[in-house]
């Protein structure tokens, strides 16, 4: 499974970056306001330090519009890949981007159908939010499972990229319903790691060790 951020806070996304296992960044407007950085300024030092795929959203409404701004992101960086929103103007925009090999991350993703058009509309990733479809009582999880045997059905290379990721239970349950990526808010990529049994056990092995009254070097 591949390991994006979801954040614009830079500070955050160095310290995670430097475990040297992120493999990309998504954003998206909300996350772009929240950084209160001038636009241009914020994807250069974004691309800068993510080299993995970085999702940047257009904003325009109409296809036509889309296009001319995901061609404007595309030539920022290199690893800008296009979000464009789960529309039918947004899948027009995508099937001509991604002719002229731009890569496409089709956003806002909540059903079966819509993932069968992106798909369809030749996108490379796509978004589906399991925790906005959890807090409406709805399994993200089990459309992650239904995106994934549609898309072995009939060999799409579409990638499943687990977004709206809300808990450490998210990420693993969208490994085990077989997403390609998962797409993780630096608050919840912190707990990954975290198990009270392997804060215990370190610290009796480091108490024992100090009891050995032994060196290694
Ligand atoms: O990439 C999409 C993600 O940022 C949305 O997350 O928690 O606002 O549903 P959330």
């Amino acid at each position: 499974m591949q390991f994006f951020l979801d954040s614009t806070d830079l500070e955050e996304i160095k310290r995670l970056n430097s475990l040297g296992i992120i493999d990309g960044l998504t954003t998206n407007p909300s996350l772009i306001y929240k950084s209160k950085t001038p636009f241009k300024l914020l994807i250069k030092k974004l691309c800068d330090e993510i080299l993995g795929p970085v999702s940047v959203e257009t904003v325009a409404e109409n296809s036509k519009q889309m296009i001319k701004e995901g061609i404007k992101l595309s030539k920022m960086a290199k690893n800008i890949v296009v979000k464009l929103p789960m529309t039918w103007e947004g899948l027009k925009a995508c099937r001509e981007l991604s002719m002229i090999d731009i890569k496409i991350n089709i956003t806002l993703c909540f059903s079966t159908s819509q993932a069968l058009l992106a798909a369809k509309a030749g996108a490379t990733y796509v978004s589906p939010f399991i925790g906005r479809l959890d807090d409406e009582n709805i399994d993200g999880i089990e459309l992650i499972r239904q995106i994934k045997k549609i898309y072995n059905n009939y060999s799409y290379s579409t990638k499943i990229l687990a977004a709206s990721i809300r808990t450490k239970n998210h990420v693993t349950q969208s490994a085990l319903a077989g997403a390609d990526v998962a797409t993780i808010p630096p608050k919840v990529f912190s707990t990954l790691i975290s198990h009270n049994q392997t804060d215990r056990g370190l610290e009796i092995f480091n108490s024992d060790w100090a009891k050995s009254g032994q060196k290694i070097l």
